[in-house]
């Protein structure tokens, strides 16, 4: 099994991400710019899996630890959080991202396109050479995956350069039960998946709920 470690694990996505991974069986590092903050909510997601699986370490020593990393901080903190740990990321390990570069502008939602049309394209050109990046659980509400006790039913867009890379975070996705990988192809597919992220939070704030997600049909 893949060793899976998160930069910035301690907030709400990377919490349930790390629930669902580790439920599923995959050794898990939960990073923090604070080992003690990591330390305390990683004790707090084995409180919630009933078991001590999952570890609290710098996000540093979670890349070490990981071959598939994680970026789960806010797109603002990613230049930081990714310069925070660059020696660490060296050839063989693949980062996920996971942000959404969004705004509220009078409560409502609104795309900001970073430097090279989304998140994905913007912090792939900022990676040490030789490490692939993937964009996924871009559309994956963060309430919803840390509810174990909820099934998921939707799919999960996996993009990026590397078809190779997109493969090993797709047989990452199948193992998170009741949701459906789905490869969507380049990198810049993720100009449209942010996108429908911030359609998904103006249903959720339209419709007074947390859960909006996406399943494709016909396919
Ligand atoms: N919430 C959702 O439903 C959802 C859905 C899809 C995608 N996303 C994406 O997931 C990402 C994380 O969202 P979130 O709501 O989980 O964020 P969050 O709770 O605000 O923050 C995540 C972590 O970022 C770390 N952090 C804060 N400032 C930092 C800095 N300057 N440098 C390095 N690390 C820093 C913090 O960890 P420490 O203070 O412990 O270091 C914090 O726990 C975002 O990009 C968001 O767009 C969220």
């Amino acid at each position: 099994m893949v060793n899976v470690g998160f930069i910035g694990g301690t907030g709400v996505e990377g919490r349930g991400l790390a629930l669902r991974l580790a439920a599923a069986g995959v050794p898990v590092a939960i990073g923090s710019r604070s080992e003690a903050r990591a330390a305390a909510a990683a004790a707090e997601y084995n409180s919630a899996l009933g078991q001590p699986l999952i570890r609290g370490v710098s996000n540093r020593e979670a890349v070490v630890f990981a071959e598939i990393v994680f970026l789960t901080v806010k797109f603002e903190q990613t230049t930081a959080a990714i310069e925070s740990c660059r020696d660490a990321l060296v050839p063989g390990k693949l980062l996920v991202d996971v942000t959404i570069p969004v705004r509220f502008e009078h409560g409502h939602p609104v795309y900001a396109e970073p430097a090279g049309g989304s998140a994905a394209e913007f912090l792939a050109e900022r990676l040490p050479p030789g490490v692939p990046l993937v964009a996924s659980f871009k559309t994956m509400p963060a309430k919803l995956l840390a509810d174990l006790h909820s099934e998921l039913q939707c799919d999960e867009f996996v993009c990026g350069d590397s078809q190779e890379a997109r493969g090993r975070v797709i047989d990452l996705v199948r193992l998170i039960p009741t949701l459906r990988p789905v490869d969507a192809g380049a990198l810049k597919m993720a100009r449209v998946i942010e996108r429908m992220t911030v359609l998904a939070i103006q249903l959720n704030r339209s419709h007074k709920r947390d859960g909006a997600r996406f399943t494709v049909v016909g396919i």
